[in-house]
């Protein structure tokens, strides 16, 4: 049984450019958002304030999330801790993310703090975000296995999980980061955590480093998952996730849905056109 529609939320700007090594130029990743909002998609991930030093890509988050509220667009930006926030909220930011690992490593690499340390963080971060009635995302990364720590259990990924419930954020995105899960694992992680968190939002994260990420989306689907994040032109990484791949590619995800004959609110033709020009950017 499949549900007659899902959402695609679009993370090329963010997830994909991020890993870019060269700097997209400021108009560029302009014109490039603006191809992706006439796509028809509800959401897309356009920026993230985190430190320019650690990510040169993200150097000019204040001007493209500028630029993104005066197109109307409904938006989402990764704020790490709490200057991000308050970065994020003199820009108009509709639609805050943290992100946490669910190995300690990555995360001490990835943020340069202890889980204990992030998850704290996070309260305060929340609690800044709900005065300023911001929509909340709580990103757990390393799901399934870690580049440095190899299997990550259910119950490291439960930990980060439980206090993002506890603490009432929207919606929890489960990120495959390094592109390393099977569609076994992906449907019995998805079906725990529905098990044990009935009342939360989840989306499914997927990179396709091994080219099993759309075989994940269908776990992810079975298991009752409607959200999916996936990146135009398979672009992404992760800078601190040596080895992992792109996003998976929202052009095939679409094309996936839509020949099952689920619903995206996709339109194809804008579609690719914003895949022809995020090609350009490479
Ligand atoms: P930090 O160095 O620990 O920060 O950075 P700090 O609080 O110790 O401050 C040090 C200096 O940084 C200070 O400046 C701060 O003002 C400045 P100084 O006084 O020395 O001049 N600073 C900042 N500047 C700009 N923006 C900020 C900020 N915060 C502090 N937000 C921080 C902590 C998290 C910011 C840093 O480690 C960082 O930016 N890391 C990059 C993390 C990142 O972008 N990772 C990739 C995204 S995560 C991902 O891709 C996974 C995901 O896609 C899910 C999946 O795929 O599964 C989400
Ligand atoms: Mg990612």
């Amino acid at each position: 049984h499949f549900p007659s529609q899902v959402e695609i939320i679009e993370v090329g700007p963010r997830d994909g450019l991020q890993n870019e090594a060269v700097f997209v130029a400021t108009e560029q990743k302009k014109q490039f958002i603006e191809k992706l909002a006439q796509v028809g998609f509800k959401r897309i991930e356009t920026v993230s304030f985190v430190h320019p030093k650690a990510v040169p890509q993200m150097a000019d988050a204040a001007e493209i999330a500028a630029f993104s509220a005066e197109l109307g667009l409904t938006f989402l930006a990764l704020t790490p801790n709490v200057k991000a926030l308050t970065r994020a909220t003199e820009k108009g930011v509709p639609q805050i993310a943290v992100f946490v690992g669910a190995s300690e490593t990555f995360n001490e690499k990835n943020i340069k703090r202890s889980i204990a340390k992030s998850l704290e963080e996070c309260v305060e971060i929340f609690q800044l975000a709900k005065t300023h009635r911001l929509f909340i995302r709580g990103y757990v990364s390393m799901c399934f296995s870690c580049p440095y720590e190899g299997d990550i259990s259910y119950e490291q990924v439960k930990r980060v999980v439980g206090h993002f419930v506890m603490h009432e954020v929207d919606e929890i995105s489960i990120g495959d980061t390094n592109g390393q899960a099977n569609p076994k694992i992906v449907y019995e992680r998805f079906s725990q955590l529905k098990k044990d968190f009935p009342e939360a939002t989840f989306v499914a994260h997927f990179h396709d480093t091994n080219g099993f990420a759309y075989a994940n989306i269908l776990a992810a689907l079975q298991a009752g998952v409607t959200k999916f994040d996936s990146s135009v032109a398979g672009l992404g990484g992760c800078p601190f996730s040596p080895g992992a791949t792109g996003n998976v590619a929202t052009e095939k995800v679409v094309q996936l849905f839509h020949e099952m004959g689920i619903a995206t609110g996709v339109n194809e033709e804008k579609l690719k056109e914003a895949v022809q020009f995020a090609k350009t950017l490479r």
